[in-house]
């Protein structure tokens, strides 16, 4: 029996489809994760239509009908518009065979159910009809709509076919199980999937380490990006992966002292810092930062951060190569903030990540992620805010919020302490930035104008002279004013032999 649900068909899309399709003399459904999130409740602004036909004709004939340009990928048999802010596919009905060393199918025509059986998850292979006579009814032939309300992850085939035919099909099950749990429904994907991916899971070697990345992407900027890490550990995914991570796991113990669980800390930060910037991206308490012509422009943050959410997973990536254990001390990660930072780059590449600004944006915070700490359990002076000001410049907020993340300790009393604590800090910053205005600090001090004022050229001294106009500076020994920057400056040439050049 078939439920009709035209309501989620309201859009004008779908009647001109409807028409176009009728017109043409093929059937024409919605499919996908549009059915999928409809029945969630959940907001979805891409549209994909399958066609008992040719996919691109369809898409040729409501371009026209909406006047829109069409996208077409011949290759793939596809066909793409935009309408009102909606993106729509469209692909002809398919039954594909895929070769198993490649993911490249073997492509025939097919009927709607064909195709549905040839999709990933029974969640995502439920269709709708935009048939005029029954417009709306829901095509569900492996029961999508019963694993959507149980909160169930299976495929319409055997697993070991499905995920034989796309293996990035495995972390797609582990990116929906994260992303479709909420906090009033919890979805799982079936034992008889998980063994199946670990099984299958060498078969990721043919998948491109972009498409992986793109996945591991879409996992991390979820709620509770754990519910995917752990998944993906378990089936022995993320040792094909990131096998640095799984590093991080275990406990070792020397004379009865052991040190803590640096898998499971690094995914609570994960968890803390999507949560703490939910929270926080709603009080319109976050800003991204970009250069528009020359110019600063600052905008609120309307979305996660992804690069905040690799800084969180990758803070404490360097705590294996640094882990020392001494009978005094007991176990020590001396500077895996500083070692973890050089990792970075090796790691961005490994993943096919952009070695850009993204890139020096996650090396600035995992060097810096103790900063913050240090100020809280030591005495807060002015100038070591000053300095910590400096060093994180704009990306201070997104600091301190990975660094409250950070604070895990079993102990109650003592997390409660340290948040404490680290209000105090946060405070101090806003002062001391209210007064100095130190995030945008640029030395007053430039090199052309010592080279100018002394007549040299470029030198070493230069960077002397600089540097020790802006220690004194940051360290409250003068104003951050040209006036008494100038004399400084003066007063360090002089030491280092400079006579100022007859103008
Ligand atoms: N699909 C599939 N196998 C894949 C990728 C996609 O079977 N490896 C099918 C599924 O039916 C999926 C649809 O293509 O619902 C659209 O894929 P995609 O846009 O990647 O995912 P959505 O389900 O739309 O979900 P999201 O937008 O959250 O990625």
């Amino acid at each position: 029996m078939s439920t009709i649900t035209e309501g989620f068909l309201d859009h004008k899309i779908f009647n001109i489809v409807s028409q176009a399709a009728e017109k043409l003399g093929v059937r024409a459904f919605v499919i996908g994760g549009y059915v999928r999130d409809c029945f969630l409740g959940r907001p979805c602004k891409d549209i994909d239509i399958v066609a008992e036909g040719s996919g691109i004709e369809l898409a040729q004939a409501v371009g026209e009908a909406v006047k829109s340009n069409v996208s077409v990928f011949r290759n793939f048999g596809t066909a793409m518009l935009k309408y009102h802010g909606m993106e729509v596919e469209f692909v002809g009905a398919r039954k594909e065979s895929y070769r198993r060393d490649s993911r490249k199918p073997i492509v025939e025509d097919g009927t709607l159910e064909d195709d549905q059986l040839r999709r990933d998850f029974t969640i995502n292979a439920m269709a709708l009809s935009l048939q005029k006579e029954d417009f709306g009814a829901l095509v569900d032939p492996f029961g999508g709509i019963r694993d959507l309300a149980a909160g169930i992850i299976r495929t319409p085939l055997d697993p070991d076919t499905t995920y034989s035919d796309d293996p990035l099909r495995m972390i797609r099950a582990i990116r929906f199980a994260t992303k479709l749990t909420d906090g009033e429904r919890v979805f799982r994907v079936v034992p008889e999937s998980l063994e199946s991916i670990r099984r299958n899971r060498e078969r990721m070697s043919i998948l491109s380490k972009e498409r992986i990345t793109e996945e591991l992407n879409k996992i991390l900027v979820c709620r509770k990006p754990s519910i995917g890490f752990r998944l993906l550990d378990e089936t022995g995914l993320l040792e094909y992966i990131l096998p640095q991570l799984t590093k991080l796991k275990g406990v070792e113990t020397v004379e009865g002292k052991g040190h803590k669980e640096n898998f499971s800390h690094t995914l609570e930060v994960v968890d803390n810092v999507a949560a703490y910037e939910t929270e926080m991206i709603a009080g319109g308490k976050l800003f991204n930062y970009d250069y528009e012509d020359g110019a600063e422009v600052q905008r609120p943050r309307t979305e996660p951060y992804l690069w905040l959410r690799w800084a969180a997973l990758l803070h404490d990536i360097a705590k294996p190569a640094t882990k020392r254990y001494s009978p005094q001390t007991g176990w020590t990660f001396h500077g895996h903030e500083v070692v973890g930072a050089r990792m970075i780059p090796k790691l961005f590449q490994q993943m096919k990540l952009p070695l850009n600004e993204k890139m020096k944006y996650v090396q600035k915070l995992v060097n810096l992620h103790l900063r913050p700490i240090a100020l809280v359990t030591e005495e807060v002076t002015d100038s070591a805010v000053r300095r910590l000001l400096f060093d994180a410049g704009n990306d201070i907020d997104d600091l301190m919020l990975l660094c409250n993340a950070d604070i895990t300790s079993k102990n109650m009393k003592k997390v409660e302490r340290l948040r404490q604590n680290f209000e105090l800090v946060r405070q101090k910053l806003a002062d001391v930035e209210a007064k100095d205005a130190i995030r945008n600090f640029k030395n007053p001090i430039t090199g052309e104008h010592i080279m100018q004022v002394y007549g040299i050229p470029p030198c070493r001294e230069i960077g002397i002279i600089k540097e020790y106009v802006k220690n004194a500076i940051l360290d409250g020994v003068i104003e951050n004013r040209m006036d008494e920057a100038e004399r400084l400056m003066k007063e360090k040439a002089a030491e280092l032999g400079f006579t100022e050049k007859i103008q």
